[in-house]
């Protein structure tokens, strides 16, 4: 894929897989142990502007296309992904202000995720998971200012974001056409982080409920006008679903390249287990699925990059690229043996990871929704 990618992601590339190597990988192991968020760790991912990624040129961004962008998040998933969850579920949380945003609105964001700020995405509630528009959180007009209550759940950066992306109903009487996206800020009186949840995998992103009561914001902070908010939601979705098939690619790849270095180094009746032709046919399978999905990835952002229609091949991208992370992680294990199903190697860790892409962001029977919607039409 290398030739898809620019001079400067190349070198960027090399940089994020030493960053990782040195402070990602190894250390990961005890984080996933203990479902600690290693604070420290993404700082330093923070000041090496890695969250920042998809900042855009215009706004003091790094001016990489979404291809480049995809080459360094998964060396990120390759460490560990839910390192890389954390980073993307930052962008999820700037798309909002990127797509419905005033320029001052999108301004103002990049410039705290520029010095420094994470972000969130919320959405899904209690009673609104794969139904999205059956969220309860209301929005009610006071001068001129908004009042939030509800309870959002699930989401990620929940605890640790600058700013978060909320919607909520500004008039149930029009069903999706009242719900409405809002941008709030960090310490804003009335938004605090609910219950962390102690997770299967990634369990070195923050997940949290995030609780909004009497929340006032300015009426500025609107995103787009009221009653928008599904669609910047959709779009928003639409979006980052590549994003998550492109950390599951990682996590297939990792499985790839930990099988490998085990059938090198496993000896069983007087030689190496991947002079097998049987782990070979099973690592080359492996291999074509995770290099498919990777395509999938690439071909997806750059339909984005080039302003080209994606929603179909993004939600192919994450539903294909989701499954076969399960599929190799699983394959990973069987060559590890009875050894894989041990917490002392890494690849159980990978399918307890990749678990997590089949569901969120859209769960993959809603992809196949989605992707019915534009072959077959709403
Ligand atoms: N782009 C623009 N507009 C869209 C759209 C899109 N992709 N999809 C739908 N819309 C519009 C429709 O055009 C329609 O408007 P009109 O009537 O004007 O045409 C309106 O939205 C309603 O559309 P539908 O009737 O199709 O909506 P629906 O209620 O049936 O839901 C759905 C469609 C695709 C199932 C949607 O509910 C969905 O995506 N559900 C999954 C939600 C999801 O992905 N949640 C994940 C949350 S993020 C996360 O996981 C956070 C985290 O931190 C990890």
């Amino acid at each position: 894929m290398g030739y898809l990618i620019s001079e400067e992601a190349q070198d960027l590339v090399q940089d994020v897989k030493n960053f990782c190597d040195n402070e990602v990988k190894e250390q990961c192991k005890e984080f996933d142990r203990t479902g600690e968020w290693p604070k420290e760790m993404y700082e330093k991912a923070i000041e090496q502007g890695y969250h920042a990624l998809e900042v855009p040129e215009e706004y003091g961004g790094p001016g990489l296309s979404r291809v480049d962008v995809a080459a360094l998040l998964e060396q990120m998933a390759i460490a560990d992904s839910g390192f890389a969850t954390t980073i993307s579920a930052s962008g999820l949380g700037m798309k909002p202000v990127l797509i419905g945003g005033t320029e001052e609105q999108k301004q103002r964001m990049c410039d705290i995720v520029l010095e420094g700020g994470l972000g969130a995405f919320c959405l899904t509630e209690p009673g609104a998971g794969s139904d999205a528009s059956a969220g309860v959180t209301k929005a009610v007009r006071d001068g001129d200012e908004y009042v939030l209550n509800g309870r959002k759940c699930f989401i990620t950066n929940g605890a640790v974001a600058d700013f978060y992306c909320i919607t909520a109903m500004t008039d149930k009487s029009k069903g999706v056409k009242g719900i409405s996206m809002f941008y709030v800020e960090k310490g804003t009186p009335g938004l605090s982080a609910g219950q962390e949840e102690d997770k299967m995998g990634i369990r070195t992103s923050n997940t949290t409920d995030v609780v909004l009561e009497d929340c006032r914001i300015p009426a500025e902070n609107l995103l787009g006008a009221e009653g928008e908010g599904f669609k910047i939601a959709m779009q928003t979705l639409d979006q980052a679903r590549a994003w998550m098939g492109c950390i599951s690619a990682g996590i297939a790849q990792r499985g790839i390249d930990e099988a490998i270095a085990y059938g090198k180094e496993r000896i069983q009746f007087g030689k190496p287990v991947i002079k097998n032709q049987g782990l070979q046919f099973k690592i080359a399978d492996m291999e074509i699925k995770t290099e498919v999905a990777r395509q999938m990835v690439a071909h997806a952002l750059t339909l984005m990059d080039k302003g080209l229609p994606f929603t179909k091949e993004s939600a192919i991208a994450k539903c294909y690229a989701s499954d076969i992370a399960m599929e190799v992680s699983s394959e990973a294990i069987q060559v590890f043996g009875g050894y894989g199903f041990s917490r002392e190697y890494p690849v159980e860790k990978l399918l307890r990871d990749s678990k997590i892409f089949q569901i969120f962001e859209g769960s993959n029977e809603i992809q196949r929704i989605v992707i019915a919607n534009s072959v077959i039409g709403r």
